[in-house]
């Protein structure tokens, strides 16, 4: 992902931002209640939330619900793993098939048992078995958090992205397909309970904003602020025609790499594109792609991830000895594609040319 913003951007942000600076209304106004307006009307949910981060959000929908378990798929950014392990909770861990990069319900139902589902909509896909999995959750009394901290825009098969399931959770940080200025989170939910919980907690734990309400729950301080919402409302604006954008260097990937690699994720409704990942063919590395690239000055995107979550140091070995096959593949076998904005549709054609020769080698 390159990030940053055209000059009409730019100039619509600075004209809002010095409008604020003027007004004085820096830490809640209407910024964020038109960037809460804009969630509802892309996820047609009742509630929006504004909060610093996807972290934050997660953390506190943890400190609501207490669950003794929350299952993550194997290669979960993980932020939200120790927002859990914070709030008291144990992760386990769920395998994904690593051609949708999402779980199945039999997968699912391996993991059991667990209280929360953090469903981690890697790369900018809404999985395609959103549904079922959400049935199988209210089946199975599984709370059901979309992660979609890599979604915001997309669009699946069954609706967009944040609209199932107990709640949405995105990101607005910079690195994402939409930021409100370098951090920021959007909590969308239709439980009203679990909104004003968010909002209540995110405020040093008070009932209302500034001097209004009591101080009921002992509370932090994870605001956004106005600042970052008036960049959050112009990036929104834009969030389609950006997405779009994106979309085109996809479909010349998609025309070119038919047949010859297998694109995850597959093409139901519009995703982010936030990374446009691919399955190399059975023995060649993401290594020797990346080197290859590098010689024509193309850089890959960063992977989703290089390897499973519960291998990572942080752990401490708590989890070596799990196996998941279908994360291990992933990790092991995706690479992503450059897609971003700074980008055009001559580039997207100079990296088909470039990946073509080295699929072309021996
Ligand atoms: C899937 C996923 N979840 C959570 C996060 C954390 O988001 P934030 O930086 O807003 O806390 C990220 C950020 O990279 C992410 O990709």
């Amino acid at each position: 992902m390159d990030v940053g913003f055209s000059r009409q951007e730019q100039e619509e942000m600075l004209s809002l931002v010095a409008s604020l600076l003027e007004s004085g209304y820096l830490m809640w106004g209407d910024m964020q209640d038109q960037l809460s307006a804009g969630f509802r009307e892309l996820t047609g949910r009742e509630h929006a939330v504004t909060l610093n981060s996807n972290t934050s959000i997660q953390e506190i929908v943890f400190a609501h619900l207490q669950p003794e378990r929350v299952a993550f798929i194997g290669n979960q950014f993980p932020s939200p793993i120790f927002a859990a392990m914070r709030q008291g909770a144990k992760p386990t861990w769920v395998d994904i098939d690593p051609l949708t990069m999402a779980p199945s319900v039999e997968q699912l139902a391996a993991a059991l048992p667990f209280q929360v589902l953090v469903l981690q909509e890697t790369a900018g896909f809404v999985p395609r078995n959103i549904k079922e999995i959400a049935q199988w959750c209210r089946d199975a009394g599984v709370f059901l958090l979309e992660d979609a901290a890599q979604c915001v825009g997309a669009v699946g098969g069954d609706g967009p992205a944040g609209s199932v399931g107990g709640c949405g959770v995105f990101s607005l940080s910079g690195t994402k397909p939409m930021t409100s200025g370098g951090q920021g989170g959007m909590l969308v939910t239709d439980d009203a309970e679990l909104a004003q919980f968010v909002f209540e907690m995110k405020n040093y734990g008070r009932t209302g904003m500034f001097q209004a309400g009591v101080f009921a729950r002992r509370g932090w301080n994870v605001h956004m602020t106005e600042l970052q919402a008036a960049i959050g409302v112009v990036a929104l604006r834009h969030l389609a025609e950006r997405t779009a954008e994106r979309a085109t260097f996809a479909a010349v990937y998609d025309d070119a790499f038919a047949g010859r690699l297998q694109m995850c994720g597959g093409r139901a409704g519009s995703p982010t594109w936030y990374k446009y990942p691919v399955l190399l063919p059975g023995g060649r590395t993401r290594a020797s792609l990346r080197e290859a690239l590098a010689a024509e000055q193309i850089e890959l995107s960063s992977s989703v991830y290089d390897e499973p979550s519960y291998m990572l140091p942080c752990f401490d070995g708590a989890f070596s000895d799990l196996v998941l096959p279908g994360v291990e593949e992933f990790c092991e076998r995706h690479a992503c594609l450059p897609c971003h904005h700074k980008m055009n549709v001559d580039d997207a054609n100079r990296v088909v040319g470039a990946v073509g020769s080295w699929l072309g080698q021996p």
